[in-house]
């Protein structure tokens, strides 16, 4: 099995490059304009699936969490956001399962601000704006647990949006060694709403250790708190006291990995174990949604495709 070519970026994120080789038979595959309703002929990337299978190898390794592919080292191999979002699709359904992300049932949703107006605080989703902070995980509004996030980069916006990643390993030391107290209440349960999924409810830690003695997270604070409030158990001071500890950690620069996504990016990260986030981010004062008809080739908005994989 042919090896891919990487390069540790520091103690959990590994880089990976796509090859001459394998970009010439990816700029093959017929763009599709909707990933959610379509076939594609997997036998005939088969090249394409080896590379996935390796990457996925490496995330078997005991240190590396996350990877950042590029499909965009060579100009001559023209990956566009069509074409990025099948790939997408594809790599995503060779490492799994699908999970849909909300009630109509999307398995591959697109992330970009939907109006200046909306706020994950009034109740929109933090796909749909574009707010910063929240360090999380995506694992929130579905109660099962699944294993793979994707996000990939089709279009850059202005300015801001740098991708944030911290090793959920390095924060759970930390409240092992110094918060003894806040990593207890971390582990007990709190409520979690399914919003943009269902209306009901469900209660789980923040805080997990698997099998192996990995920590695992469940987190997304303003997802969590109003849970408590619609559920009429409002957190208590503890609770406030071990968010509040998580979250000081979470931003602390030291625990932070930094980067600005480039068209053509693609995370390939264990959901549970690396918590990420982005910086808030301005489009274009013209620009235009991937989706619009674009004849005069206006600046398009910032927007990643994120897939959700449980093996
Ligand atoms: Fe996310």
């Amino acid at each position: 099995m042919n090896q891919i070519k990487s390069k540790n970026i520091n103690n959990f994120i590994c880089k990976v490059t796509v090859n001459n080789n394998l970009l010439s038979s990816l700029v093959n595959i017929q763009r599709k304009s909707n990933p959610n309703d379509q076939k594609y002929d997997l036998l005939n990337l088969e090249k394409f699936k080896e590379f996935v299978k390796n990457c996925e190898k490496k995330l078997k390794s005991k240190k590396t969490k996350v990877l950042i592919i590029s499909f965009n080292s060579n100009k001559k191999y023209k990956i566009d956001h069509l074409l990025m979002r099948n790939i997408t699709e594809i790599a995503s359904c060779f490492l799994g399962n699908l999970v849909s992300q909300n009630k109509h049932g999307e398995k591959n949703v697109v992330v970009y601000d939907r109006g200046r107006n909306l706020s994950i605080k009034n109740g929109a989703r933090y796909h749909q704006t574009r707010e910063g902070g929240s360090i999380h995980t995506d694992n929130v509004n579905v109660s099962s647990r699944w294993k793979y996030m994707i996000l990939s980069c089709l279009a850059e916006g202005q300015v801001g949006g740098e991708t944030i990643l911290v090793n959920g390993n390095d924060v759970y030391n930390q409240l092992k060694k110094n918060y003894k107290e806040a990593k207890r209440i971390l582990q007990k349960k709190f409520f979690w709403e399914k919003r943009g999924v269902s209306k009901s409810f469900y209660s789980a830690p923040i805080l997990q250790i698997n099998k192996k003695g990995e920590a695992e997270f469940r987190y997304l604070r303003p997802y969590l708190e109003s849970a408590h409030i619609k559920k009429k158990k409002p957190l208590n001071s503890k609770q406030l006291y071990a968010l509040d500890v998580l979250d000081a950690l979470l931003e602390s620069s030291k625990n932070q990995y930094r980067c600005h996504l480039k068209a053509g990016d693609l995370i390939l990260a264990l959901d549970s174990q690396v918590l990420h986030g982005r910086t808030s981010f301005s489009d274009f004062y013209h620009s235009k949604s991937v989706f619009s008809n674009n004849k005069k080739k206006s600046p398009l908005k910032r927007t990643m495709v994120r897939t959700w994989i449980k093996t």
